[in-house]
């Protein structure tokens, strides 16, 4: 099974962008930690950033019909992006929304979420273990019948 994990603006400046709020690893550190833990599940993990959001959108149309699910830290467009959250809720594949940092303890803006409208879950504040978690729930989702 494919599993889409799609990363949004400024997610590749990873390690460099205030890495007392996002740690130091890189994104290509995170890319490799991902796939190794996907084919640990048996996923086969298609990992993307991008600072555009159309281009996001067509990962996540191109992921209908042929994706087990989509993880997805969308950055800022998380808390701007309804286009994002219809392109979500039109793929019909379940997504699983993830931060970094923990949105909750931040600014005011960062605590509303498009993106969560459309997912199944959400997991934030734990790093890069959120990553793995969102894997491990997707593994999960697979061969179940949607609710
Ligand atoms: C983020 C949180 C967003 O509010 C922020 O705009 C990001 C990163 C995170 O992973 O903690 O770019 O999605």
């Amino acid at each position: 099974p494919i599993v889409l994990v799609l990363n949004g603006p400024n997610l590749n400046l990873l390690g460099l962008r205030e890495p007392h709020i996002y740690g130091r690893d890189t994104l290509a550190g995170i890319k490799a930690m991902v796939e190794a833990w996907g084919e640990s599940f048996g996923l086969e993990v298609e990992f993307h950033q991008s600072n555009h959001e159309g281009e996001l959108i067509d990962w996540i149309h191109a992921a209908r019909g042929r994706a087990a699910g989509i993880i997805i830290n969308a950055g800022a467009f998380t808390h701007t992006s309804i286009a994002l959250m219809d392109a979500l809720l039109a793929s019909e594949v379940p997504a699983i929304e993830v931060h970094l940092s923990n949105i909750f303890q931040r600014e005011a803006f960062r605590h509303h979420s498009y993106i969560a409208l459309a997912a199944k879950g959400v997991i934030c504040g734990l790093g890069v273990q959120g990553y793995l978690l969102a894997l491990e729930a997707v593994k999960g989702l697979i061969g179940q019948d949607p609710p």
